[in-house]
C-alpha cells in the first residue's frame, strides 16, 4: 500500500519524506490557502522533495477551463498528477488528459456509481473520502469495499486512493480493505509509529538495560 502525505507544509514533508516511507503527496484549494503561499511554487517545491506522484487541483469547473489548468499544472514536472473534481466536466476532462498521457486523481468521490465512472473515463487515481462520509453519517470505510469489489469484477487499472482519513485505524481499515494508496495528514501520519506499549515497552527495555552496565559498542 502506498501512503501519501496530505499536505502543502513543505518543511513538514521533508521531515517525513526521510524515513521514505511517503509515497507522494496529495494538495487540495483549502491546503493551498492555508499555506498563504503561490500555488505553482508550492508545487514545484514538493515535486522537488519527493519523486513520488503529487496531486495538484484544478480550479476551473469547466472542461475547458481544467484542460488549460491541468496542463499548466502537469508542465511544473513530470510527476505531478492533476486533481480534477467529480462532475461530469471533471470526468470528461480526465478522460481527455488519460488521452494525452497525462495522470489524474479524481477527487471529491462520495459513492461506488461515481467510483465507476471515474474508472471508465480512465482516471489514475479516485479519491473516496472517508472522514467526510463519516461525517454526514454514514460508513466511509464501506465505500472502499464496495469500489474495491467493481474495480476487481471489471479489471479496471484505476488505483484506490483513501482520502479524508481522519486517524490511523482509517488507514489500517482501509488497507484491510484493499486501498491502493491512502493520502494522511501529518499528525496521523506520526501517529501511525505510535502504541502506547510500544513507549511501555522501551522504557522498561531501557531501564533494565541500564542495570546491565553493558555497552553494544
Ligand atoms: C485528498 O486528496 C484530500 O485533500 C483530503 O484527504 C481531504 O481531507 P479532509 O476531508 O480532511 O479535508
Amino acid at each position: 500500500m502506498q501512503l501519501f502525505l496530505d499536505t502543502t507544509d513543505v518543511a513538514v514533508l521533508k521531515d517525513l519524506a526521510a524515513t521514505g516511507l511517503v509515497d507522494g503527496v496529495t494538495t487540495n484549494p483549502t491546503l493551498i490557502a492555508k499555506s498563504g503561499r503561490p500555488m505553482l511554487q508550492v508545487i514545484a517545491e514538493i515535486c522537488a522533495a519527493v519523486e513520488g506522484p503529487v496531486s495538484a487541483e484544478v480550479a476551473a469547473m469547466d472542461t475547458a477551463g481544467m484542460l488549460d489548468e491541468g496542463r499548466k499544472l502537469a508542465s511544473i514536472a513530470p510527476n505531478v498528477v492533476v486533481k480534477v473534481p467529480l462532475t461530469r466536466d471533471g470526468l470528461i476532462a480526465t478522460r481527455e488528459f488519460a488521452h494525452e498521457g497525462i495522470a489524474t486523481n479524481v477527487t471529491l468521490c462520495f459513492s461506488a456509481a461515481q467510483a465507476l465512472l471515474a474508472a471508465k473515463a480512465g482516471a489514475t487515481y479516485i479519491s473516496p473520502f472517508i472522514g467526510r462520509l463519516d461525517d454526514y453519517g454514514a460508513e466511509g470505510m464501506d465505500l472502499i469495499v464496495e469500489i474495491r469489489a467493481i474495480y476487481d469484477n471489471y479489471d479496471f487499472d484505476t488505483e484506490i486512493l483513501a482520502a479524508s482519513i481522519r486517524n490511523p485505524a482509517h488507514v489500517t481499515a482501509a488497507a484491510l480493505a484493499g486501498a491502493d494508496c491512502a493520502t494522511i495528514p501529518p499528525t496521523v501520519f506520526a501517529d501511525l509509529f505510535k502504541h502506547p506499549l510500544t513507549e511501555k515497552g522501551l522504557e522498561q527495555f531501557m531501564s533494565d538495560w541500564a542495570k546491565t552496565g553493558q555497552s553494544i559498542l
